[in-house]
Formats: C-alpha cells, structure tokens, sequence
C-alpha cells in the first residue's frame, strides 16, 4: 500500500549505518562497504524526490568518525570529494539545493572547495533540498549555537528577556530547515548517536535491520509507510486531534 501524499513527511533524516559489517559479511575492506553506500544515497536522494519528500538530510560523518582509523577517514573523505564532483550535474538537472549541517570549516580544504561550488550552484533551487551532515555533532552544533546567541546578545540584536525557542533556534545550523518529521537509522541499531537531538524532538523513528548499501527505494517508501500510520500527538491526547464531533 502507497502513502497518500497527505502522509508524505516533509523532511526525512537518515543515519546511514551498516557499511562496515556489510564489507566485513563479504570478507571485503570497509572502504568497498562505503563506496556500496555512496551508490545507496544516489538512488535514495532520487526515490526521496519522487516520493514528494521536500526534505532530505543524510548523516554522513559525525563529529566523533574522526576517531576512526587515519586510513578510513581519509577514505570517507575522498568519496564525499567524488560524490560532490560526480553528482552536481545531477543535482542541478533536478533542481536539487545543497545545504550542510555540522562544523564543514574543519573539512579538508579539497572537499570545502567542492562543497561550496555545490552550494553555490544550486541555491536557487526550492522544491527539494539536500541536507548532508558533515562533521555534524548534535551537541557541538548547541555548543555554536550558544556562542552565536551570547554574541547576538552582546550584540543587542537578541535580548535576554526573550526566552522563546524560535529566538534561540535561530542560531542552530538547521535555522532554515524545518524539523524532521521521519528519522530513519539502519543496520539494526536503536541510538541516535548525537544526531540533530533537539530537532527531532518530535519526530517519528524507524529502526530497520537492512545494511545501508542495502538499503532501497522499497526500503524507503516502506518506512514512509510505517511513518503514515503514526498518530503524532505532540502532547495532546488522541481525541483532541480528532476532528470535532458535529451534533
Ligand atoms: C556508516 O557505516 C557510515 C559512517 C558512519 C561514515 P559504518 O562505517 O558505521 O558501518 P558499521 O556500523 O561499522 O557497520
Ligand atoms: C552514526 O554512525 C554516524 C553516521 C552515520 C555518519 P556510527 O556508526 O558512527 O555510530 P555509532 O558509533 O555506532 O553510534
Ligand atoms: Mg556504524
């Protein structure tokens, strides 16, 4: 059964897990397991744009990944320059925007080149937005939001007598970018592993045992499934959500 496009979420966020025991299933170097992934986020960036999903950010290294290996970091960091040469053509073919989430200063200099050259080229674009995050840490992200509000405070641009979240969310990465409505995680793990934490506040979570490079369109529109059938109460109860009763 397929989602009414009434049940489409927004924004999907995915922590693309299982590369690595995908590889290691095979008897092949970690590496081959992420090369397998990156041809998954081609095909699940094309399946999320037909599925109407306006949205779509893709944990691809977090803050804590630099902690892997020299060899595999520099791996990962060679794909996401290939992936940004390769797919840009693509990109902009289907009016996708580029966005990044995460502190992308710290990126090596080779990738921050094509990093911007992709943003650049793709700004104008409003249907469908890729977000990928890079060198993203949910808790580093509310450490430079922190620093970016006290400086609009000292700044007079924000006052403390202004307690709202809207005046404080202003100053994380995802400022333009709506909530998560699906976060989808593979390989079977059920964390969250400091990713976009207070965004996802009220999100709905699907954990699915399939390996990233596994991972299809099918996949996909069958966590979109799952997604459709949640009732999101956002604190209220279930029968205030119902339409009102007509006597
Ligand atoms: C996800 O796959 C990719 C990144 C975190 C960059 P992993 O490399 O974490 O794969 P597993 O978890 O070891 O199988
Ligand atoms: C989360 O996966 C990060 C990304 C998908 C980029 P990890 O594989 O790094 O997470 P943990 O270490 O298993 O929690
Ligand atoms: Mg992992």
């Amino acid at each position: 059964m397929s989602s009414s496009p009434a049940s489409i979420p927004t924004h999907v966020a995915i922590i693309m897990d299982g590369n690595g025991r995908w590889a290691k299933q095979r008897g092949l170097p970690r590496i081959e397991g992420h090369r397998r992934g990156v041809e998954t986020v081609r095909s699940i960036i094309t399946a999320s744009r037909e599925l109407g999903i306006r949205y779509i950010t893709l944990y691809a290294f977090s803050v804590e990944n630099w902690k892997r290996p020299q060899a595999e970091v520099g791996a990962l960091m060679g794909l996401l320059e290939y992936f940004l040469k390769k797919e840009l053509a693509g990109l902009v073919k289907d009016k996708v925007r580029l966005l990044t989430i995460g502190r992308t200063q710290d990126l090596p200099e080779t990738v921050r080149i094509h990093l911007q050259k992709a943003v650049e080229a793709t700004a104008g674009f409003t249907g469908h937005t890729l977000v990928l995050a890079l060198n993203y840490g949910a808790r580093t992200e509310v450490v430079d939001a922190a620093r970016a509000y006290a400086a609009a405070v000292a700044s007079g641009q924000a006052s403390l007598n202004d307690s709202s979240w809207e005046s404080f969310s202003r100053h994380l990465y995802t400022a333009a970018i709506p909530d998560p409505d699906l976060v989808i995680r593979t390989s079977g793990e059920m964390r969250i592993s400091n990713f976009l934490l207070l965004q996802a506040a009220y999100a709905e979570f699907v954990f699915t045992p399939v390996l990233w490079p596994d991972f299809t369109k099918e996949d996909l529109a069958a966590a979109v499934d799952v997604y459709a059938r949640r009732e999101r109460r956002f604190g209220q109860t279930s029968d205030q959500l119902k339409p009102a009763a007509t006597s």
